[in-house]
């Protein structure tokens, strides 16, 4: 990355099964002819070092320069912590395998605002009424507008992530993203805009969407 000193790690978490979407692992399902996988590595060509954590067993992918595997845990907490004890930059960026189309400009606003702030996470607005159901039937609309949905990559200082986790492990604490480890240490995290072209991968209509984009992200210079 132009005019930046330290040294990046991105470490991605790629060793769920992929339940929701019905096939798996959801890494190796291919869109536009390439993996999950594939893609988010093609983007983070630039990077000093990447770390990907596999489902225990997977036969690694084809041999990148700046790419190394470890086996994945049980949740993703436990993927990144490994990938997180290998990680050695001063910086590191934790990406979804499941978000395919890593924006370029986002990733530029993550690792302007980290040397800075140590913790920054890109969001997108709520596009649908937020309800809070109560047995069942609707219950009391929170006001969209003062939630937020949260994406990755995430950046921080790796020193601060590590100490994050740290702490969760001894307290037995899980969480689904890195930020909430983060915050739990009473460390501030910044919010840069997100983008929803980098939306996750879950469900087999996401798939549709992950084509048509697909098709789109070839001739982009990455
Ligand atoms: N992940 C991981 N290790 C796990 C579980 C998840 O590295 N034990 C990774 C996934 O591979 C994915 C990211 O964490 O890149 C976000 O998880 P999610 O979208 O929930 O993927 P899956 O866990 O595979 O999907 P599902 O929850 O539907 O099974
Ligand atoms: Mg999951």
């Amino acid at each position: 990355m132009a005019g930046f000193e330290v040294g990046v790690s991105v470490l991605v978490p790629a060793a769920g099964q992929g339940e929701r979407l019905g096939r798996g692992p959801k890494a190796f399902v291919r869109v536009g002819g390439r993996t999950l996988l594939d893609w988010t590595l093609r983007a983070f060509a630039w990077a000093d070092e990447v770390w990907v954590a596999l489902p225990p067993g997977a036969p690694e992918p084809a041999a990148r320069a700046n790419v190394r595997f470890v086996p994945g845990g049980s949740e993703r907490q436990e993927s990144v912590a490994r990938l997180l004890e290998r990680a050695r930059g001063d910086v590191v960026l934790v990406h979804d395998a499941a978000r395919p189309f890593v924006v370029p400009e986002v990733v530029d606003r993550l690792l302007a605002t980290v040397v800075t702030a140590g913790a920054v996470v890109p969001v997108v607005p709520v596009p649908d009424t937020l309800i809070e159901p109560e047995d069942g039937r609707y219950g009391p609309a929170l006001d969209r507008g003062r939630y937020t949905l949260v994406q990755t990559p995430q950046a921080f200082f790796r020193e601060v992530l590590a100490e994050a986790h740290q702490l969760a492990r001894s307290e037995g604490r899980t969480a689904t993203d890195e930020a909430q480890l983060v915050q739990a240490l009473g460390y501030p995290v910044e919010l840069v805009p997100g983008d929803r072209r980098m939306f996750k991968v879950t469900y087999p209509e996401d798939l549709v969407l992950a084509e048509a984009l697909a098709r789109v992200w070839e001739e982009r210079p990455l």
